[in-house]
């Protein structure tokens, strides 16, 4: 029925092919894919956003048995000699080997865990570090817009002084960004404390956050295009 004042309209023939008499089917059809289509994305999102997913705990096994809770937590080496980017780059660098070498062309070189560290060393192939936290590509992260803001590392990664084996601690989902960024005072604290995993404060709580959110200015964005870019 519909289609007849549609040919009617239109005086021109050549639309007559253009319009068959399935037509109308199709275009049901397309309705239906794309319902499923909408169904299917809100399903994507509440998987998506479920904090099952986000690979809270995620404790990859390592090429090479480095331990942090020895390096960090009893050698009190800091982040940054490290991972020297954090405070200036989005990226906080995964050393190379050349790194480790500083150390262990001394130190255990007769080693049996450090037989794949001289072999990087000598072949100059780089030892195939497994990542641990990842981000959808989607998502803008910057390492430097927090810590030098006065964020530490300890909010985003916990006692990493205390973890054989790196684990992620936080969800890294777009609500866990979001709390922060509504309420960020309680993760505030003096720019030259952000490495210390066991900092507190010795002043009130409330006070320092208070005074460090306004001597820094801190603002945090929530809007899309600060995350998604
Ligand atoms: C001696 C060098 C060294 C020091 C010091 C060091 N790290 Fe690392 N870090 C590494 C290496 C190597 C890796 C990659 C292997 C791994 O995940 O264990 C790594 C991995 C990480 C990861 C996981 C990266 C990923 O793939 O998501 C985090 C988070 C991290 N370090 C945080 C810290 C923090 C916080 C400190 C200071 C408290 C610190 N590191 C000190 C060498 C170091
Ligand atoms: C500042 C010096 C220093 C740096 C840099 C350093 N280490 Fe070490 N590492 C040590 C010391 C000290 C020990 C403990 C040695 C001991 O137990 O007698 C050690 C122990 C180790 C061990 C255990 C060895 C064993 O036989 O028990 C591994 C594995 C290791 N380091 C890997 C690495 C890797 C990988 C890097 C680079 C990401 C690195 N280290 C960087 C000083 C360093
Ligand atoms: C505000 C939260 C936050 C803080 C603070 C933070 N990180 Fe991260 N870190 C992340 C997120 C999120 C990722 C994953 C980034 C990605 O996938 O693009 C990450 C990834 C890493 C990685 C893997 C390499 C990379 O850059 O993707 C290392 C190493 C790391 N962080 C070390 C540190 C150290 C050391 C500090 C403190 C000096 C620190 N982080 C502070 C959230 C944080
Ligand atoms: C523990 C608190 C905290 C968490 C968690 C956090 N942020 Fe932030 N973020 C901040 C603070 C504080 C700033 C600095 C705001 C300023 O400079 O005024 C900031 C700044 C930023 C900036 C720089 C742009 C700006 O607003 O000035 C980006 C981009 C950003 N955050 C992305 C993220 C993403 C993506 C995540 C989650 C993966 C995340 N943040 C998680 C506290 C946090
Ligand atoms: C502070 C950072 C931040 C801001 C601001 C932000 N997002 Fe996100 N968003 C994220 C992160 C992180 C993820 C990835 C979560 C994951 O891995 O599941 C994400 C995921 C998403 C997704 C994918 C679906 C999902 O739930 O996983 C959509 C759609 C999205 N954001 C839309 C938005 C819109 C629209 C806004 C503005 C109202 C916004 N985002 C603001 C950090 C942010």
């Amino acid at each position: 029925m519909s289609e007849v004042p549609e040919q009617k309209k239109g005086s021109d023939p050549t639309l007559k092919p253009i319009f068959p008499p399935w037509f109308d089917r199709v275009v049901k059809l397309a309705g239906l894919v794309a319902g499923i289509g909408v169904v299917y994305l809100v399903v994507l999102a509440v998987y998506a956003g479920s904090p099952e997913t986000i690979n809270v705990g995620y404790e990859p096994a390592q090429p090479i048995e480095y331990s942090h809770r020895l390096h960090v937590g009893e050698l009190g080496m800091d982040c940054r000699y490290c991972h020297n980017t954090v405070e200036t780059a989005a990226m906080a660098a995964i050393p190379p080997t050349q790194t480790c070498m500083n150390c262990h062309s001394q130190i255990r070189k007769e080693s049996e865990l450090l037989i794949d560290l001289q072999e990087s060393y000598t072949s100059g192939k780089p030892i195939p570090w497994v990542r641990v936290h990842d981000l959808p590509d989607y998502v803008y992260f910057n390492h430097s817009a927090h810590v030098a803001r006065g964020v530490g590392c300890v909010s985003c990664h916990g006692r990493v002084d205390q973890m054989d084996v790196v684990r992620q601690v936080e969800p890294l989902s777009m609500s866990w960004c979001l709390d922060c960024h509504r309420n960020p005072d309680e993760h505030l604290r003096p720019i030259d404390q952000v490495t210390e995993m066991d900092w507190v404060p010795e002043e009130i709580p409330e006070t320092l956050h208070a005074r460090l959110r306004e001597e820094y200015d801190i603002n945090p964005s929530t809007s899309c295009s600060t995350c998604h870019r």
